[in-house]
């Protein structure tokens, strides 16, 4: 993984068909998806559980691009290794999710991985403010997460302020939660590069007619570049 702030779409298989994970994962990537997001769910920390991490073993085998596993897991510390040997290329847990988050991303880089930190709609910036230093990856919540489908929670003041934060570390910002052509714009406007997007990219589609993908993965992507 080399590091720009190109705008990059990461489509959240949350919305794909859970029968049929593996041509979903190849249709999306045949479309222009340019990272997978994996959303894991534990039952405590979001009421809602997914993916264990032979789940995401599973899914590592069509991934072309960059696996980006998304933590929704209290505690995270002993499931790292796990998610690692899984496959997972960035793993990102929440500041919320624990004391510790300083040592959890030491310990998400240490095994191998990129390291992200997400941050829900109702925690301020400074919260993640002296881990920029030890985060590949900041992921702003504009959903407070749990599931698909939501309501998108404006949060530009937030990503403008961690935009200035991190200056010229090369930290990426991703924003995960109701991302589509209208909403995408904004967030590009403020700082953001990566752009999760689980109903706005399935929506309409299937694995027999994939071009539905690549058409709203391709109309988000245009919206949120025409922001620049
Ligand atoms: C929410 C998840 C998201 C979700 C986004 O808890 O972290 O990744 O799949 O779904 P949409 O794009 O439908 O809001
Ligand atoms: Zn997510």
């Amino acid at each position: 993984m080399t590091f720009d702030r190109s705008i990059k779409i990461a489509p959240s298989i949350l919305s794909a068909d859970f029968a049929d994970f593996g041509r979903e994962i190849q249709a999306i990537e045949a479309q222009g998806a340019d990272w997978v997001h994996v959303d894991v769910m534990d039952g405590h920390f979001v009421p809602n559980l997914t993916f264990g991490p032979p789940a995401v073993a599973a899914f590592r085998k069509h991934v072309k691009t960059v696996m980006d596993v998304h933590l929704m897991i209290s505690p995270v510390d002993a499931y790292i290794d796990a998610y690692a040997a899984a496959g997972a290329d960035v793993l990102t847990a929440h500041v919320e999710a624990g004391p510790h988050i300083h040592r959890t991303l030491q310990a998400i880089r240490a095994a191998g991985m990129k390291s992200g930190v997400a941050i829900n709609p109702g925690t301020p910036a400074e919260a993640i403010e002296h881990v920029l230093d030890i985060a590949d990856v900041v992921c702003v919540m504009t959903v407070n997460p749990g599931f698909g489908g939501q309501k998108y929670i404006d949060m530009t003041a937030k990503v403008r302020k961690l935009r200035a934060m991190i200056g010229d570390r090369p930290v990426h910002i991703e924003i995960d939660g109701g991302m589509d052509p209208v909403t995408a714009p904004l967030m590009a406007a403020a700082g953001a590069d990566v752009f999760v997007a689980g109903s706005g990219v399935f929506k309409g589609g299937s694995v027999a007619t994939p071009e539905v993908y690549g058409k709203n993965i391709a109309a988000i992507r245009a919206a949120a570049q025409a922001a620049l």
